[in-house]
C-alpha cells in the first residue's frame, strides 16, 4: 500500500510511517510543520533506511493535497492526523480548532475520494466518550458534543461527517480510530514526543523533569475517587498505536468502522511517575497541586473490538513506555532541537 500521512511528521505520524515501512508499505508525509520539524521526517528515513518524502503545506488546502497526489501519488489510503490537539488551548481558541480540524478533513476527503483512495483513516480520541458510568468505554458507549471541549467536539463532528461520507461512497473504507493516551517512543530513541513549550501532557512533562529541563512534576489532584486518589488513564505505547493503524489499513473493508486503540489497563498519575523513576533510575520531585479544570477522574477503554475484528491488541506496558520515553528524552534533551 502507498499511504499519504496528513500530519505525518508529528509524534504519532512518524511512528505510523516507520510501522508502515517495516510492514512493507510506502509512506509519504504531508505536514505544515506547525507542531513539529522536518528533522522528525529525516529521522524516519534514518530509522527505516527508506527515503520518506515530506510535502510541506496545509492539509486544509485542496491545492496542496492535489500537489501531494501529483508528485507522490497515487495513494491507496490517507491517514488523517493533521489537527490541533491541545484540549486547554481549544477552550481559548474554538474557531481556530473547528476550522483547522474540520477544513483539513474536508480537503483531504474531497481530493482523496476524487483521486480514488480506497481507505480514509481518521485519528480520533477517546475523549468523545461522555458518560463515566460506561467505563470501560466500548465503541458503543455514549458520546456527546455537549460535555467536552472544542478539541473533542471537533473530533466527534469529524466522525459524523465521515460516517455520512462513507454512506455515499459504498466502496470507500472509513476507519475511525479513537486513541486513548499515546505515550512512549520508538526503541531507537530517534523519534519521540516533542511538544512545543511547556508540555500539557503528563508523560512529556515527567520526562523533561527527569532530564532536568523542568524542575518538578505537579500532580493535578490526589483526591479523586481512584485507588491512590490520582487520575486514571489508558496509556497506550505509540508503537502499539502505530501498529494498530497498519492492521486497520491492511484489513480495511468498504464501509464505516470505529475502533478504540487502548490497552484497557488504567494507570494512575503516581503509578506512571513510579514507572518512570524505575526507567530513569532516579527519584523525581513531585508536588501535589489542585485539580486541573476539565480533568476527569478516569478514562480507559475496553479494547475488545479491535482484538476481535482486527486481531490487534496492545502488547507494550507502561514500563516499556517509560523506558522508551526516557531513552528518547535522554538522547534528545532538547527534543528535535538537539539535532
Ligand atoms: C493525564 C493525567 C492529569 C499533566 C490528553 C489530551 C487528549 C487526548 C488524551 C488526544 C491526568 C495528570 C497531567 C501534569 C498531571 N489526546 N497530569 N500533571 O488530559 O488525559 O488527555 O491525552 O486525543 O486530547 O489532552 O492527558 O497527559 O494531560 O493528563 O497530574 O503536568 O495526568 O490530571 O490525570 P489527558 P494528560
Amino acid at each position: 500500500m502507498r499511504v499519504l500521512l496528513a500530519g505525518g511528521a508529528g509524534y504519532i505520524g512518524t511512528h505510523i510511517a516507520v510501522a508502515l515501512i517495516d510492514a512493507g508499505h510506502e509512506a509519504v508525509l504531508l505536514d505544515d510543520l506547525s507542531n513539529t520539524t522536518a528533522v522528525a521526517a529525516d529521522r524516519v528515513t534514518r530509522i527505516t533506511g527508506t527515503p520518506v518524502p515530506l510535502v510541506v503545506g496545509d492539509a486544509a488546502d485542496d491545492a496542496i493535497v492535489e500537489a501531494a497526489f501529483d508528485e507522490h501519488g497515487p495513494f491507496d489510503a490517507i491517514v488523517h492526523l493533521a489537527a490541533f490537539k491541545a484540549v486547554g488551548e481549544s477552550t481559548r481558541k474554538p474557531l481556530e480548532y473547528y476550522s483547522n480540524n474540520l477544513d483539513t478533513t474536508f480537503a483531504l476527503a474531497r481530493v482523496g475520494v476524487a483521486r480514488g483512495i480506497r481507505s480514509f483513516v481518521f485519528s480520533s480520541t477517546g475523549t468523545v466518550y461522555s458518560d463515566p458510568a460506561d467505563l470501560p468505554f466500548t465503541e458503543e458507549s455514549t458520546t456527546s458534543i455537549e460535555l467536552s471541549n472544542p478539541y473533542s467536539k471537533s473530533k466527534r463532528i469529524n466522525e459524523v461527517v465521515l460516517a455520512d461520507l462513507a454512506r455515499v461512497h459504498p466502496a470507500l473504507n472509513v476507519t475511525v480510530l479513537r486513541y486513548f493516551n499515546p505515550v512512549g517512543a520508538h526503541e531507537s530513541g530517534l523519534i519521540g514526543e516533542d511538544p512545543t513549550g511547556i508540555p500539557n501532557n503528563l508523560m512529556p512533562f515527567v520526562s523533561r523533569v527527569a532530564v532536568g529541563t523542568l524542575d518538578e512534576i505537579g500532580v493535578f489532584g490526589d483526591d479523586y475517587e481512584t485507588p491512590d486518589g490520582t487520575g486514571l488513564r489508558d496509556y497506550i505505547h505509540v508503537v502499539d498505536l502505530a501498529e494498530g493503524h497498519v492492521v486497520a489499513l491492511e484489513q480495511a473493508q468498504p464501509g464505516y468502522a470505529v475502533y478504540n486503540l487502548g490497552t484497557g489497563r488504567p494507570v494512575s498519575v503516581l503509578e506512571l511517575i513510579a514507572a518512570f523513576e524505575r526507567a530513569a533510575g532516579r527519584e523525581l520531585p513531585v508536588r501535589i497541586l489542585p485539580r486541573r479544570p476539565g480533568d476527569v477522574a478516569a478514562t480507559y477503554c475496553d479494547p475488545g473490538k479491535a482484538a476481535r475484528d482486527l486481531g490487534w491488541t496492545a502488547r507494550l506496558t507502561i514500563d516499556d513506555a517509560c523506558r522508551d520515553s526516557w531513552n528518547w528524552q535522554s538522547k534528545n534533551p532538547q527534543g528535535y532541537a538537539t539535532a
